[in-house]
């Protein structure tokens, strides 16, 4: 791993390695290996390095999280999407909190005009930014506000991607 200050732990929860076989028109072609290949691409042309961590299983995510916070600290801001534990995982909301990291909250679908229950996120409020409905490009437009946010931090309020 790289010198501290550029460190993204990019998160993918449940579902996320179905890509490739979940429906194109909502979530593209890419598979999960190339979207990371694509992610750690973009990341380096910022001058971030990635760490990618993915799992099915809640209490894992959780666990990555509590893992983050160190000591020692393995991460200076995490690039999450959680998939539908997004929607109501609130054991994730509080992990994310314990980690007490910069965060950026991605979705690759525009979940703001899918189904009523996807409008909900028990992660945005502990989020800077979130960016979703731009697919796999929205990921390179995270890295960025993510670098800003790391060479300007402001107590990650929150504010438009
Ligand atoms: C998703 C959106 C979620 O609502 C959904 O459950 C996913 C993927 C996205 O990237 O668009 O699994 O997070």
């Amino acid at each position: 791993m790289s010198a501290p200050g550029n460190r993204i732990e990019v998160m993918h929860g449940v579902n996320l390695d179905q890509l490739g076989r979940r429906d194109p028109l909502l979530y593209g072609t890419l598979t999960l290996d190339e979207l990371e290949q694509r992610i750690d691409a973009d990341a380096r042309a910022l001058g971030l390095a990635t760490r990618f961590f993915r799992t099915n299983h809640e209490g894992r995510f959780v666990e990555r999280l509590h893992a983050l916070r160190g000591p020692p600290t393995q991460a200076d801001a995490i690039l999450l999407n959680p998939g539908a534990w997004t929607h109501y995982a609130w054991a994730i909301r509080d992990a994310l909190e314990i980690a007490g990291l910069p965060a950026l909250e991605i979705h690759l679908s525009d979940v703001q005009n899918r189904e009523p229950w996807r409008r909900v996120s028990v992660i945005g409020e502990l989020c800077f930014a979130t960016i979703s409905g731009r697919g796999p490009d929205g990921y390179r437009d995270a890295l960025a506000l993510l670098r800003d946010e790391l060479e300007h931090p402001d107590g990650h309020r929150r504010g438009p991607a």
